[in-house]
């Protein structure tokens, strides 16, 4: 079975085929991406009209280009999965309307996609992918969720955040800082050269004893921080990102290990844009390594938003039964 997937949730038009045989897991053939990322630079976050203008352009070239990139026909391809949601409601009609076009166009179903099950799917799109169950910490610029996963479609939310996501905190305290958008990458690469133990910030709910998380607190501290230093705070930014994420990431940590401790499962996956973060990788890797728990990430091209997590995604949910396709194209989007 063929799966075309589109993903056009926020910032990025992604484009992707899946193939799934059997029970195997299912082979990514090719994918296409096109970030927006510098055309809403200028604005200092994303502008949703110009991002649906976007999408619109570059959607159909992006797949002519996996096509191309396979040799496959378009008359091969037996589903098209696409971004239901969350995401920005004008966007996320981009890639539904296309998809839906395409199903009616082939006379083929059409599969609406969570976005976060895409993110949560992902690592097993990398040549070692996890076997269920495991622990997943899904950390991306609007989640902070812990989850256990029995199987496609088995999701029990162990805990989230109570306010900002975690790529939020990242985000915002890099805007406070003058560090532009998107902020995350810009915040971790100037942290490589900062002390992070320059600045005592806080780790909101760390010892709260369940499973949850808070970063609305954190980025208040950080602003704080940042007023206190005035003048001197050009010469101290490198300081202050690397505190800032050193917060983020201990909490982020320390949260995985109790969320291992209290399913009792030896397995993490990591996905979401914040996956991509060294420093997390590292501590994680370093404390599941003491503990004998496998780690595993998705690809670093493909921790942020993407066309091949949407199709691995939906093929994984047709191959397991767990959702079957729609021959209805009646555009289906949820933004929330
Ligand atoms: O998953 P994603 O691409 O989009 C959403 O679904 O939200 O995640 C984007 C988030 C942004 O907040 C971005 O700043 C963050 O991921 N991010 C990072 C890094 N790369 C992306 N945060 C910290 N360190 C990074 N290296
Ligand atoms: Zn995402």
């Amino acid at each position: 079975m063929l799966v075309l997937g589109i993903e056009s949730s926020c910032d990025e038009t992604g484009v992707a085929l899946v193939e799934s045989e059997g029970e195997g897991v299912p082979r990514l053939l090719a994918h296409a991406l096109h970030s927006q990322v510098e055309m809403h630079q200028a604005y200092g976050g994303v502008v949703p009209e110009l991002a649906s203008r976007d999408h619109i352009r570059r959607v159909l070239p992006l797949a002519g280009e996996v096509l191309a990139r396979t040799g496959l026909p378009l008359a091969d391809v037996d589903v098209v999965a696409y971004t239901r949601g969350p995401g920005l409601a004008g966007a996320l009609l981009v890639g539904a309307g296309v998809a839906c076009a395409l199903g009616a166009a082939l006379d083929v179903p059409v599969l609406g996609v969570h976005h976060l099950e895409g993110h949560l799917l992902s690592p097993f799109l990398s040549a070692d992918p996890p076997e269920f169950p495991f622990v997943a910490l899904l950390v991306s610029g609007g989640h902070t969720q812990l989850m256990r996963v029995d199987g496609v479609g088995r999701y029990a939310l162990l805990g989230e955040t109570i306010d900002d996501a975690a790529g939020e905190a990242f985000d915002k305290s890099a805007k406070l800082m003058g560090l532009g958008y998107p902020g995350g990458p810009a915040l971790s690469r100037l942290a490589q050269e900062g002390d992070p133990e320059a600045f005592k910030l806080p780790r909101p709910l760390l010892h709260s004893g369940d499973l949850d998380f808070s970063f609305a607190g954190l980025k208040t501290a950080v602003l704080t921080q940042a007023k206190k230093l005035g003048p001197e705070l050009p010469a101290r930014k490198a300081d202050l990102a690397a505190s800032t994420q050193a917060a983020i990431v201990e909490v982020l940590v320390k949260k995985s290990l109790a969320a291992l401790k209290a399913t009792g499962l030896k397995r993490i996956v990591v996905a979401g844009g914040v996956g991509a973060n060294r420093l997390l990788r590292e501590q994680l890797d370093a404390a599941c390594a003491r503990r004998g728990v496998r780690v595993h990430y998705p690809e670093l091209s493909l921790c942020t938003d993407n066309g091949a997590m949407i199709a691995m995604a939906a093929a994984m949910r047709l191959q397991s039964g767990v959702e079957a396709a729609s021959g209805s194209y009646a555009f289906d989007v949820r933004p929330r």
